[in-house]
């Protein structure tokens, strides 16, 4: 089903990468689910997804988009404009949320949170709940980007490590050397021991919940390092601890 949406704010991040807050009731949805916009371009409607990075509870969502060159919606998208209307999924979907993590003593203390480009969303808006902050001891959140001005959202993440303890924010930056910030791929940085050592925690499968998101690549590449590490997918018939959602 869909519902007609109306955009009434946007924010570019950079040139390409863009925020808009849609105006649109899509009843209850979990944070870290996905609605689809849609649009009739040259009379064909194309349909994609995009992850709701508020939590629940708003009278509208927000997605964060980046314009991908050749692409057919994105560059659609970053035409719109405040008073703009789009067509948009009901209900939210998608198990990229905590309730499909497993519960009580096998869940583990800490939750990895490793996200490329625009898939840091989900983790916007799960963060944005009270959740993990209840059911976890520590929550790492690493956020893969070419360049620092990629990073979206980053003046708000590092607010919040400075709020929560229990938290640590770690950009890690591919294209450029940038101070504070890690200078890696979230694979490699896996495999090398980095991003542990600047989380001041270890991974394992006793005590770690891994989440996922974006770049099939990263997926792929951080799935085989943790596997060999013994770590497993986290099926609904077989409780594990990591948990993906890829965005192409
Ligand atoms: C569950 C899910 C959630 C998604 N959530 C988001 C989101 O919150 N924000 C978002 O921008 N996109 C998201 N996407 C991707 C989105 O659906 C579109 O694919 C994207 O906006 C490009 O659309 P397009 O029609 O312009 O190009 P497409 O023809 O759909 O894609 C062309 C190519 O662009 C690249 N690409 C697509 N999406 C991205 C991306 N996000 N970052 C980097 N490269 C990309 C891939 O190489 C892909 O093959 C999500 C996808 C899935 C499956
Ligand atoms: N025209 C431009 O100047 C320009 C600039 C930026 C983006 N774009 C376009 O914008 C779109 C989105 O790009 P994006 O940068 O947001 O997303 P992206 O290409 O998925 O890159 C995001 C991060 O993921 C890393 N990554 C890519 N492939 C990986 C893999 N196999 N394993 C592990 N990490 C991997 C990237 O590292 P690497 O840097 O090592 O790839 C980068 O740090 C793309 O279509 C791109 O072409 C265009």
């Amino acid at each position: 089903m869909w519902q007609v949406g109306k955009v009434i704010d946007r924010t570019d991040w950079n040139e390409r990468l863009f925020s808009l807050k849609i105006a649109v009731d899509i009843g209850p949805y979990l944070a870290g689910q996905f609605i689809k916009l849609a649009m009739s371009l040259q009379d064909k409607r194309v349909a994609r997804a995009y992850s709701i990075i508020n939590p629940p509870g708003s009278d509208y969502i927000e997605v964060l988009a980046v314009t991908v060159p050749d692409g057919q919606l994105s560059p659609a998208l970053h035409l719109l404009q405040p008073g703009d209307v789009i067509d948009v999924s009901v209900p939210a979907t998608g198990f990229l949320t905590l309730n499909e993590l497993p519960q009580g003593e096998i869940q583990g203390r800490h939750l990895w949170l490793l996200a490329t480009g625009t898939a840091v969303g989900p983790f916007l808006a799960i963060l944005d709940t009270a959740e993990p902050w209840q059911r976890f001891e520590k929550i790492v959140l690493v956020y893969g980007a070419r360049r620092a001005d990629e990073l979206a959202y980053f003046a708000k993440l590092q607010a919040l490590a400075m709020q929560r303890p229990q938290f640590r924010f770690l950009p890690a930056i591919t294209r450029e050397e940038h101070p504070g910030m890690l200078h890696c791929r979230i694979p490699d940085g896996l495999a090398s021991g980095s991003i542990e050592r600047h989380a001041g925690i270890s991974i394992a499968a006793a005590d770690s919940q891994i989440m996922l998101c974006g770049n099939p690549g990263m997926i792929r590449d951080s799935i085989s390092i943790l596997t060999d590490r013994g770590l497993r997918k986290n099926l609904r018939r077989a409780p594990g601890q990591i948990t993906t959602e890829k965005y192409w």
